[in-house]
């Protein structure tokens, strides 16, 4: 028997008006996404950027649905849409914010399970780790370098 650790690790900062400035501009961009989501349902909306090494900036946010399995979060939204339209170009950070219709978003806001697994695909693809910047509505901004310290143990396509 052996115990196997697991370490990872990521940077806080206190606000979006402490990070760098291409940072800065990438989570005002997911500020913009998060006023377009479409989430009558839950009141919760969440918007998210992508910066890829071409410069373009690919926006989503999360779409619900009346038949609520059918909705889609933002992240996902946004991956699939920088993987359809730039489907060879590496993405360098995603950034990503939410805010709730009754109360302040105060923390940073993680990706769920399912987004976390279907970012590591395109990780993998890529061959490059991306940045993670994750935010509620206000307050701080934590930053992670890759997708793989989001989800340890993960499925990926050695196992097929
Ligand atoms: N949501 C996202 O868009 N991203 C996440 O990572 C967590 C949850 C959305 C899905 C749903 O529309 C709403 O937030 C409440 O769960």
């Amino acid at each position: 028997m052996r115990k196997i650790e697991i370490k990872t690790s990521a940077t806080c900062y206190d606000s979006i008006d402490a990070l760098e400035k291409e940072d800065a501009f990438l989570m005002n961009k997911a500020i913009e996404a998060r006023a377009k989501a479409y989430a009558p349902y839950s009141n919760f909306s969440v918007g998210a950027a992508l910066l890829l090494e071409n410069g373009a900036v690919v926006l989503g946010n999360n779409q619900e649905n009346a038949a609520y399995p059918s909705g889609m979060c933002a992240e996902r939204v946004a991956i699939w849409k920088a993987a359809s339209e730039y489907p060879t170009m590496k993405v360098l950070k995603l950034a990503i914010t939410a805010s709730a219709a009754n109360a302040t978003v105060a923390k940073p806001v993680g990706p769920c399970g399912a987004c976390r697994q279907s970012l590591l695909e395109y990780e993998i693809k890529q061959a490059t780790p991306f940045k993670m910047l994750l935010m509620g509505e206000v307050g701080e901004v934590i930053i992670t370098d890759s997708l793989v310290s989001l989800l340890p143990f993960s499925f990926d396509n050695t196992y097929l």
